[in-house]
């Protein structure tokens, strides 16, 4: 797609289709004005009427034939102006962008600009316009053996009377497709989308990327380093585990501390020994959503260029029961050196990301966030429009909640007290791999703090909110938004 701005009168400007936000009541921005008089009050009297709701995200399509540069008109409900948040814009827009997708319109002009968002600017709008419209036209057809038609859309142009607006809508595009990268890797079957599969991805996005070097660490490697942990999971697969590292170097000085994203890679988990459920078992296909997060991450970082130096660690394995594979009771020593009795080998996110914890200890990080797709008490806990945020230091954890709340990807802190240590307490090793059916998040927080004592780390729980079930199942594309934010931040670019 591409985003261009418009600073040229509405109603001078010929467009496949106008697009204007209508809140609930008779405060309407300029644009919405404009557009009613333009069509002889159609707007006023849709909503008189009753005919339009102006809830969030809610839309109304006229064909307009009468007037002289717009063909159609699309109305976006933006719900009352007090609630106008940053949250209720992305819905609002992502509403917006998806009802175009079902049109002929080949270009549109969005006035979204001129609508109050409590506490964002227009440059913050346009970046979630354009965001928007990468998310709304996503296809995934790879494996459709009629691919359909795809959308006309081609270009977006962004109403607005102020001029630097673009480089926002470069990196709402640039954010977008980091999410749609995201969301291919996790709606990739397991049987394609495996470790080595994953190593390849990173690979062909170094390729790609001059600033971008991929080192991948193979089994021999990291039994060599005494990885025992990580590889107690992978050990029941037929697929061997990797550890894939994309190095980005972003700051003047390749000395400078690197800010180190860690994602959980478990191409596929079957809970191992402790054998999952059948029901929905399909969806543990996207227990890799920490990992494509950091490809996508990674992707928008490749496009933006933030001066900072950047790792992306993907700690990547299958778990599979089999006749190798890992017991329950089985204690096996992690690359710290810390002895881990596995109790239930279905908490084996934890185990894979330990080493790799362990393992960027050697980069001296400036800080370590790790996302993982960890415990099912998340989505209890929170449900799926927000993911939990823990950690060791208060400046990362604050940055990735603001970034969650400037992004509309949300998180929400939980409590990493030591009072919940001991329930990881064991009676043969230094550890057990689970804590219990209470605070089940908070107990997986605190196994991989227990890794995480050399540098400030911060641990995001994405189980509710990397992928949504249902009719409409595949992976969401979250939290690339958040870090791409929170890298901008760390890097003093946003
Ligand atoms: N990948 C799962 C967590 C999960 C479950 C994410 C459902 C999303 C939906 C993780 O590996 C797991 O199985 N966790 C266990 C931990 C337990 C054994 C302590 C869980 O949550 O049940
Ligand atoms: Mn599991
Ligand atoms: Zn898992």
């Amino acid at each position: 797609m591409d985003y261009s701005i418009s600073t040229q009168s509405l109603e001078e400007t010929r467009t496949d289709c106008l697009v204007v936000a209508v809140p609930d009541g008779d405060d309407w921005p300029e644009s919405t004005r404009l557009a009613d008089a333009e069509t002889n009050g159609l707007i006023s009297e849709l909503c008189r009427d009753g005919d339009f709701s102006a809830g969030i995200g809610t839309t109304e399509l006229h064909v307009l034939r009468d007037h002289k540069n717009w063909k159609r008109l699309l109305l976006v409900g933006a719900g009352k102006p007090e609630k106008m948040t940053a949250v209720t814009f992305a819905r609002m827009a992502l509403g917006g962008a998806s009802r175009i997708r079902e049109t002929g319109a080949t270009n549109a002009l969005v006035a979204f600009a001129d609508l109050k968002v409590q506490g964002r600017d227009q440059r913050w709008s346009a970046e979630v316009t354009a965001r928007s419209f990468e998310q709304a036209f996503y296809r995934f057809t790879d494996f459709k053996s009629d691919k359909g038609k795809a959308p006309a859309l081609k270009q977006v142009m962004v109403a607005t009377e102020s001029e630097d607006l673009q480089s926002a809508l470069d990196r709402g595009k640039a954010v977008g497709e980091g999410m749609n990268v995201t969301r291919t890797l996790g709606n990739t079957p397991p049987n394609i989308c495996h470790p080595t599969w994953l190593g390849e991805q990173a690979q062909k996005l170094s390729a790609e990327a001059p600033h971008i070097r991929t080192e991948i660490l193979d089994e021999d490697a990291m039994t060599e380093l005494g990885m025992g942990s990580l590889l107690a999971v992978s050990q029941g697969s037929s697929q061997p585990a990797r550890l894939i590292l994309m190095h980005y170097q972003g700051a003047g000085d390749p000395k400078e501390p690197p800010h180190i994203l860690v994602g959980k890679g478990i191409t596929f988990d079957t809970g191992g020994i402790s054998l999952k459920p059948a029901a929905s078992m399909d969806e543990m296909k996207y227990d890799m959503g920490g990992a494509a997060s950091v490809l996508g991450t990674m992707t928008t970082v490749a496009r933006l260029k933030p001066r900072a130096n950047i790792i992306g660690v993907i700690a990547a394995a299958e778990n599979m029961p089999s006749h190798n594979a890992t017991r329950p009771g089985d204690i096996v020593t992690s690359l710290s050196g810390q002895t881990i009795e596995v109790i239930n080998t279905d908490a084996e996110g934890r185990m894979v990301l330990c080493d790799a914890l362990t393992y960027v200890e050697r980069f001296n990080p400036a800080t370590v966030v790790d996302m993982a797709t960890l415990t099912g008490a998340c989505i209890v806990a929170l449900g799926h429009d927000t993911s939990a945020v823990m950690g060791n230091d208060d400046s990362v954890v604050n940055d990735l909640l603001a970034s969650g709340e400037e992004t509309g990807d949300r998180a929400w802190q939980l409590p990493l007290w030591d009072e919940y240590q001991s329930q990881l307490d064991s009676n043969f090793a230094d550890m057990q791999n689970v804590g219990g059916k209470a605070a089940g998040t908070i107990t997986a927080g605190c196994f991989l703090s227990r890794f995480t004592k050399a540098y400030p780390w911060a641990h995001i729980d994405i189980a509710g909110t990397a992928w949504v079930s249902g009719k409409e199942k595949g992976a969401t594309g979250r939290p690339v938004p958040l870090l791409v934010n929170y890298l901008l931040r760390r890097s003093g670019s946003a």
